[in-house]
């Protein structure tokens, strides 16, 4: 099989790129990204010179790019998206551009190429807060953010082309991914690269915020499964089941890289804060999924993926990123 990866230059494509060329010898990989300031060749490393794989560099807003990219593929599954809640309320316009046309653009191209199957990379956040029990599938959409409005969209979208033009779509809608390669602007990079430089670790609000946290490899394996046994026309839901308060999760981070607390630094809430996020995984699982990295391990191997690789976020650290984090948390990055 031919498969057409857009965004995958970013932390979840690229580990699903390495991951279906490991484990599905006969599949190729086409990647379509358009670099932007999380996508990175960086990430190509593991794989850039295996012939089953192919980079163009390109916009998914693009009609024409994507038309050539998505042409003799037999899937295609949409990673490309803005991603991170506080730039989205911070400029929530290229988040629309991206997240809601960008995916149009692949879903008409889809429809013209008569593509195999479609499978969109959606979000817990399609769904919101929930103080008790847990999403299924069939819970109403209730964004809060605009980077979750823009990807429920998204979702909406990819309904309305299955209904209509006939084509084979699927969704799934995964929780917080933790792992290598994540952009250091997310809680847990951020906070092992602020430990590590001995830069405060900024806790939003009362850091009692709970998030189901999932091993990007267990992600990318639920993505595998669903793209070859999902029903056509359905959405699946993909998480850990392991949720945790955001303040354990600094603490536990400060532990593993022998920091002590002083370093932690309540700051002034996200607007809009989603309180927890809790997904019922049991659809995904029958189609014959577990999550296999437990949380404590994970985590674990994820501090040393970045102790271990300072040549991958130094020029972050040192970039564009400065000037986000300036804006974002009213003051200079101590560390570079
Ligand atoms: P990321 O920000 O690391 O990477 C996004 C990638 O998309 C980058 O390579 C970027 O260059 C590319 N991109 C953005 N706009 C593009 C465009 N117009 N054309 C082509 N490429 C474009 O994101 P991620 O964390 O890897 O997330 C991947 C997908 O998974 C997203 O759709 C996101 O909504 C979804 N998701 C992420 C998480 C998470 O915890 N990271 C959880 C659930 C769902
Ligand atoms: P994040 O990694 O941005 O993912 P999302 O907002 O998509 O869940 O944030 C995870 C949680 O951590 C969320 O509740 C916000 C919180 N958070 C902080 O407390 N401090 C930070 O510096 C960041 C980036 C996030």
């Amino acid at each position: 099989m031919k498969i057409l990866v857009t965004g995958g230059a970013g932390f979840i494509g690229s580990n699903f790129v390495r991951f279906t060329l490991d484990s599905h010898s006969e599949d190729s990989v086409v990647v379509l990204d358009k670099l932007t300031y999380a996508g990175r060749r960086e990430n190509f490393k593991a794989f850039e010179n295996d012939p089953r794989f192919d980079f163009i560099e390109g916009d998914i807003c693009d009609p024409e790019a994507v038309r050539q990219a998505m042409e003799g593929c037999d899937a295609a599954i949409n990673f490309a998206a803005e991603t991170h809640v506080d730039r989205s309320i911070q400029e929530p316009g290229g988040f629309i551009q991206n997240n809601v046309y960008g995916t149009y653009v692949l879903l008409e191209a889809a429809r013209d190429l008569k593509v195999g199957r479609y499978l969109q990379v959606s979000t817990d956040e399609v769904y919101g807060s929930i103080d008790e029990g847990s999403f299924t599938e069939t819970s109403p959409l209730d964004p809060s953010s605009p980077y979750s409005a823009s990807k429920a969209s998204g979702d909406l979208q990819v309904s309305a082309f299955v209904h209509t033009s006939g084509i084979e779509a699927v969704i799934t809608r995964s929780s917080n991914n933790y792992g290598p390669n994540q952009y250091p602007e997310k809680l847990i990079p951020l906070c092992i690269l602020n430990a590590l430089g001995e830069d405060p670790l900024p806790v939003y609000g009362d850091g009692m915020q709970v998030r189901d946290w999932l091993h990007v490899t267990d992600n990318c394996k639920a993505i595998d499964i669903v793209l070859r046994r999902g029903k056509n026309g359905e959405v699946y839901n993909i998480g850990a089941e392991d949720e945790h308060k955001n303040i354990e999760v600094v603490r536990e981070l400060l532990r593993l890289t022998d920091r002590d607390e002083s370093l932690i630094e309540y700051v002034k809430d996200r607007p809009g804060h989603d309180r927890r996020y809790s997904l019922d995984c049991t659809k995904t699982k029958d189609l014959g999924w577990e999550p296999e990295v437990g949380f404590e391990t994970g985590l674990e191997q994820t501090v040393n993926w970045y102790k271990e690789n300072e040549w991958w976020w130094q020029p972050i650290r040192s970039g564009e990123y400065r000037d986000f984090y300036e804006r974002q948390y009213g003051k200079v990055l101590r560390t570079q």
